[in-house]
């Protein structure tokens, strides 16, 4: 019998109501799987928790939440609050506290589902972006400076801590900088975890996305460390591309993608990208994941605020990120049947949020999903 405690955060804006219907469609799962239980414990941390108390997330949740087995997130931010700030303390805090150095997004393209692109299916549409989720620019090092002045930086991780003393002297202007860090094991393991995948997956051919013509330092230690993993993957393909181009191949042939690899920020881009290409935000789930430690799922969609609370927003991104967890979880005949569900109301193209064309709510298609989960 295996039991589940997840954490479940539902957030801000439309957040709660997403979680709300993947919350219906586990619990769904769990009860017509033997020996499968899941277990929910709620968290408040978000905007109207800030704003109550002026805390973002406190050290002794940090250490509650080790105890899960993982994390089941809405989406944070809110237009009361600074921009940043929840984002920074909350979400990024949680990927950064608990290691989760891959960050995993599927791009496909279910049948049934609008694909914006014009005489592509399915069959072409059907890839992995594993983003590293650690380092780059979001390690929030920079400052501003006029005139002379000093900075001490502290970088602190679980592979490395780094002190940057900078002595600056600009003459005229006030200036802003910004670092972004790559480490050669961060950039290997996330690496890694692609050929990985692609082995597991079948996938012939994995793709790093860098922008290393012009980043020369950073993005020349990630390339670097991309071809040593490699090489203990010698029947996969492999290729190098400026992810500029990506941005133009990922419309033009988004067939010859299989699994692309790629530092943080870029791949913070192009999976929204991705999410246009698989019918849109509304269908597009995330996965934080530290495979040995606590993985944190997500719809890849923000908080939408316009929408919050009027139940009309698509919920099959939280759904299947629900469906990614129990995959992690190593439940994978459990994350089928959510797959399949998902899959058969997508086909037939009845229940279905305004996003895909359809009227229903956010609950309907959560019940819709239900009901095919019950029928088996
Ligand atoms: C995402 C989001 C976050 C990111 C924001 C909210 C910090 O855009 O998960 O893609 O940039 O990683
Ligand atoms: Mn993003």
């Amino acid at each position: 019998m295996a039991r589940y405690k997840i954490a479940v955060i539902p957030g801000d804006g439309v957040g709660p109501e997403v979680i709300r219907e993947g919350i219906k469609v586990l619990r769904a799962t769990a009860e017509v799987t033997d020996g499968l239980d899941i277990e929910f414990v709620e968290f408040p941390y978000g905007a109207e928790h800030y704003l109550r108390t002026k805390k973002l997330i406190p050290e002794d949740a940090l250490k509650e939440l080790s105890k899960m087995d993982a994390i089941y997130l809405g989406a944070l931010g809110d237009p009361r609050v600074p921009t940043g700030v929840l984002e920074q303390g909350i979400l990024l805090k949680l990927r950064f506290y608990f290691d989760q150095y891959v960050n995993l997004r599927p791009v496909k393209l279910y049948p049934g589902v609008p694909c914006p692109l014009v005489g592509k299916g399915p069959e072409d549409v059907n890839f992995f972006v594993v983003r590293e989720n650690t380092e780059d620019f979001y390690v929030a090092l920079g400052g501003r400076a006029k005139g002379k002045s000093r900075a001490e930086l502290d970088l602190l991780r679980s592979l490395f801590s780094a002190k940057f003393k900078l002595d600056i002297d600009v003459d005229r202007d006030e200036i802003a900088y910004q670092m972004g860090v790559i480490s050669r094991k961060g950039s290997e393991r996330a690496i890694r975890y692609a050929f990985e995948l692609a082995r597991k997956k079948g996938k012939r051919r994995v793709t790093s996305v860098d922008k290393a013509n012009v980043l020369t330092y950073a993005y020349g230690l990630w390339r670097e460390a991309f071809e040593l993993v490699a090489r203990d993957y010698p029947g996969i393909e492999t290729e190098h591309a400026f992810v500029d181009a990506v941005t133009m191949w990922f419309l033009k042939n988004p067939e010859w993608y299989q699994v692309v690899v790629t530092p943080n920020m870029f791949g913070d881009i192009i999976t929204d990208l991705g999410a246009m290409i698989q019918g849109g935000l509304g269908l597009a789930p995330g996965g934080n994941i530290n495979p040995e430690g606590v993985s944190m799922f997500e719809p890849i969609h923000g908080s939408v605020p316009k929408h919050a609370g009027k139940n009309i927003v698509n919920p099959i991104a939280a759904i299947l990120a629900g469906q990614m967890m129990l995959v992690t979880l190593g439940e994978q005949r459990a994350a089928d049947r959510i797959e399949k569900a998902v899959v058969e109301v997508l086909r037939e193209g009845k229940v279905r949020t305004y996003d895909l064309g359809g009227k229903s709510s956010t609950s309907e298609v959560g019940d819709a999903v239900v009901r095919k989960i019950e029928n088996k």
